[in-house]
């Protein structure tokens, strides 16, 4: 049976853009209370304003997911203001595209802080009032990279990893708790992620696009449909999942697959 989301509470990271914008606009519909997270105040705030005319209801609260205490105030403004939480997604991420060395250090640190602590800043937060409540949905937006390494983003490629495993460790450590915890593994989709990504040589950004390309809405209905009908892990782009499973059978052809396939640089 479906979950009904009207008057659950949601709170959505990295809803100043993208997937997070669309799928905070999404659960809205369906009569879902919505935190709005990200760092651009303006646009939470405005995307809030927006919601809340159109009759639904939503809280902009301004946040960096890297930094624990502002994740916990996220979780308490929340809490203050509609006393449960009922979904946490977590979103919020950034991506870079350049060989593995040309990252230095400084620029490492930021795609674990804020694609994999920010996740587990989230989830710390949000865990404790779950199992009071004995009910709750862990969202994670990884990647189908989180499947599957390609090349020119190894750091964002192993903190997508990072999420599905976890995801996959909560799951059965929740089992019969009453939270669900699912994974998102959406193909390129049309966002702000391109123009957000580190670049070492901004010529390669056209580059960082290859293979199918979906829309932000497209996984926010589908992130929306998981939360109603609850699943270990989405596939936003179906045939994806054939990768998955060659892959598992023939790392070494999917890797000679992506070596033609995948854009030639002119540091290659
Ligand atoms: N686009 C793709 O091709 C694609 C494919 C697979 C998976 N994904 C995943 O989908 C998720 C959303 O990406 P998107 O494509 O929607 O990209 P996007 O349009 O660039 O949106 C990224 C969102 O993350 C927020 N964000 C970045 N750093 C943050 C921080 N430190 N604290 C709080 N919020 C932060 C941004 O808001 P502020 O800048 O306002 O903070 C923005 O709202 C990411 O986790 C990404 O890995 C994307």
């Amino acid at each position: 049976m479906a979950v009904s989301l009207r008057d659950r509470v949601v709170i959505v990271t990295g809803a100043s853009a993208g997937i997070g914008q669309e799928s905070a606009r999404a659960f809205a519909r369906e009569g879902a209370r919505v935190a709005l997270a990200a760092r651009r105040a303006d646009r939470l705030e405005a995307l809030a304003n927006q919601i809340n005319e159109n009759g639904g209801e939503a809280l902009a609260v301004p946040t960096d997911v890297s930094d624990p205490a502002r994740v916990e105030a996220l979780v308490a403004r929340t809490l203050k203001r509609w006393g449960r939480l009922d979904i946490l997604v977590n979103n919020a991420g950034f991506g870079h595209v350049c060989r593995f060395e040309e990252l230095t250090e400084d620029e490492i640190h930021r795609l674990v802080e804020v694609n994999l602590l920010g996740t587990l800043y989230g989830i710390q937060a949000a865990l404790p009032i779950m199992r009071r409540q004995k009910s709750g949905h862990l969202i994670t937006v990884s990647s189908i990279v989180g499947k599957r390494g390609t090349p020119r983003n190894a750091v964002y490629v192993a903190t997508k990893f990072a999420q599905v495993g976890l995801t996959e460790s909560l799951r059965v450590e929740l089992a019969g708790s009453g939270i669900q915890a699912s994974v998102i593994c959406p193909v390129g989709t049309d966002t702000e992620f391109v123009e957000a990504m580190i670049v070492k040589n901004p010529a390669f950004r056209r580059h960082v696009r290859y293979g199918p390309i979906q829309s932000a809405a497209h996984v926010a209905e589908l992130i929306v449909r998981c939360a109603k009908h609850p699943r270990p892990e989405v596939y936003p782009y179906l045939p994806a999942r054939l990768l998955v499973v060659m892959n598992a059978l023939a790392p070494r052809l999917v890797d000679r697959l992506l070596a033609r396939f995948s854009p030639k640089l002119s540091v290659d």
